[in-house]
């Protein structure tokens, strides 16, 4: 399993984005959804009218349209294979939380007393879920798993992809990091993520409309008349189906506190967090908070209607993409001038020069010295931390230049402030943008090209000299006088140099 701040992590997450986006809406998987309704309705109706916990049925659903997205698999609900799988996968979110409490509790016992063999009896002992767990993880789940892998390797076309399977083998092609107990793993993981919530959510949904008969008729109407008009059900021609789906995820925000390890200590409003403290944040916390909704524990589907139009940020999917290009173009300004809530205004707009920064700084009485000193201390250490990979790769590229420095690059910071004006560096950007669209980006874009030129201190005249020092080393190198006669005084020369700027890099480095 990878850590969350990893590299192959990421290549995971991102991995998992492109594989949603490219399989949600296909028509293999829309017919798995179609068909799982099918039968959940055919099974309902069988009991005649009785009252029943939809639970089992609805998790029944759930397992099987996953199923058919991470694996390619469609299962009759009867069928063998999907019971077996399906009891795994019931298993696996009936020990669910015997094992999370079993691994917290490792996390902060001393690694001595882990190793010793007493303990780890003594911990099955008290966390026998956690027993029951590791059993059906690897003797049961990750087996199913492979062989599901063993099949999809000799089928894997890297122009058309199955299924998500498909997308984590291509990963292990450019990731020696990740394999087969990765992709074990990972989809065990989305099989407890992915299952639980979604047959839950649509309990919840359930009795929402089995409370509102109205809204029920409301609904089936939108629905017919959205599949009447394009002969297919598409979601967006449906506002208030929407809204309320999102309301109900609202008011009942299934999975609300997961567990989440503090990665670096850090300090979040004055909290601090150590690394490797555990924290609960509660989502039905913010959901039900009357200054984040009005009248918070009310089911109002309207509150997501504008006019007619379903209004949402995605910010509440978790597998939506919407989430991560939210992030993703935060500090993006060829993106968000594009958004009808772009101000262009020097000193009141989303662009503006640090002048009026300051000024708003001064006139809201924060010490402008003191944000300054801060922002150069994040950027500092930013740089500090690529120091050796710098050197390192400038050394190879330029060995032999001694007089001035070879090359030089403009860095583009993007800090975002908090309330409590602590920096944050959000991305660094090695080749920012010098286009100007404004006279105001003219103006400063011209300037910080002036002041580089400034700072590295380059006369046209150093150009000659470079030139002609190359030409006389490449003059010496073919009539081999280097050879034969190495230039003692100018290695001497390079070495000192090179120590001298060693020395001083390493004094500076703070
Ligand atoms: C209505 C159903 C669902 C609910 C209420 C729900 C809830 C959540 C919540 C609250 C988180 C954030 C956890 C945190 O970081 O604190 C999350 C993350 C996640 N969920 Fe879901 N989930 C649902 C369905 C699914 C499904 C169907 C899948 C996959 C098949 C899935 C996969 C994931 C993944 C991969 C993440 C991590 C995303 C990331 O960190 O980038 N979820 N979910």
């Amino acid at each position: 399993m990878s850590n969350s701040h990893s590299d192959s992590f990421r290549k995971l997450r991102s991995n998992w984005y492109h594989a949603v986006l490219k399989l949600h809406g296909s028509d293999k998987l829309q017919e798995s959804v179609k068909d799982n309704a099918r039968q959940l309705c055919s099974q309902l109706s069988t009991l005649d009218g009785k009252p029943v916990d939809p639970l089992p049925y609805l998790l029944n659903g759930s397992i099987n349209v996953l199923t058919n997205f991470l694996l390619g698999v469609h299962y009759k609900i009867d069928d063998e294979n999907f019971q077996t799988v399906s009891k795994m996968t019931k298993d696996l979110l009936r020990n669910l939380m015997g094992y999370v409490q079993a691994k917290m509790t490792a996390s902060i016992t001393p690694k001595w007393l882990i190793r010793m063999h007493w303990f780890r009896k003594l911990k099955m002992k008290i966390f026998p879920k956690y027993k029951e767990m590791c059993e059906l993880l690897y003797l049961k789940f990750q087996p199913y798993i492979y062989s599901y892998i063993k099949e999809h390797r000799k089928g894997l076309d890297e122009e058309n992809f199955r299924d998500y399977m498909d997308f984590l083998l291509d990963l292990t092609r450019t990731d020696s990091t990740i394999g087969y107990h990765t992709i074990g793993f990972t989809l065990v993981s989305l099989y407890i993520g992915g299952t639980d919530t979604i047959a839950n959510t649509m309990r919840w949904l359930l009795i929402q409309l089995a409370l509102r008969p109205s809204l029920q008729n409301r609904l089936y109407d939108e629905i017919s008349t959205a599949k009447s008009n394009k002969g297919s059900f598409d979601q967006k021609d449906c506002p208030l189906l929407s809204s309320v789906m999102l309301e109900n995820r609202r008011v009942f925000p299934v999975a609300d506190s997961l567990p989440h390890q503090v990665a670096e200590d850090v300090e979040i409003d004055g909290y601090r967090f150590k690394k490797g403290d555990f924290f609960l944040g509660s989502l039905a916390s913010v959901m039900r908070d009357p200054k984040n909704f009005k009248n918070p524990d009310e089911f109002l589907p309207e509150r997501f209607l504008r006019n007619g139009e379903f209004v949402h940020d995605h910010k509440t999917d978790c597998v939506n993409r919407g989430t991560l290009d939210s992030m993703m173009h935060l500090t993006n300004y060829a993106i968000n001038k594009e958004s009808e809530n772009f101000v262009v205004d020097d000193s009141e707009g989303h662009k503006r020069r640090f002048a009026a920064i300051n000024e708003w700084l001064r006139e809201n009485g924060h010490d402008v010295g003191q944000v300054w000193r801060e922002i150069d201390d994040v950027i500092v250490k930013t740089l500090i931390s690529a120091q050796n990979t710098l050197q390192h790769n400038y050394r190879t590229c330029f060995a032999h230049h001694s007089e001035k420095s070879a090359c030089f690059e403009i860095l583009g910071f993007d800090i975002m402030l908090d309330k409590r004006l602590k920096p944050w560096v959000i991305e660094v950007n090695h080749t920012p943008s010098f286009h100007t669209d404004s006279p105001m980006d003219k103006e400063i874009k011209e300037q910080l090209l002036e002041d580089s030129f400034k700072l590295i201190h380059v006369k046209a005249s150093d150009r000659v000299v470079a030139l002609n020092a190359e030409k006389k080393k490449s003059q010496d190198r073919l009539s081999k006088k280097e050879r034969h006669k190495p230039d003692m005084d100018r290695s001497e020369k390079l070495a000192k140099r090179a120590l001298a700027d060693a020395v001083w890099e390493s004094k500076h480095l703070g």
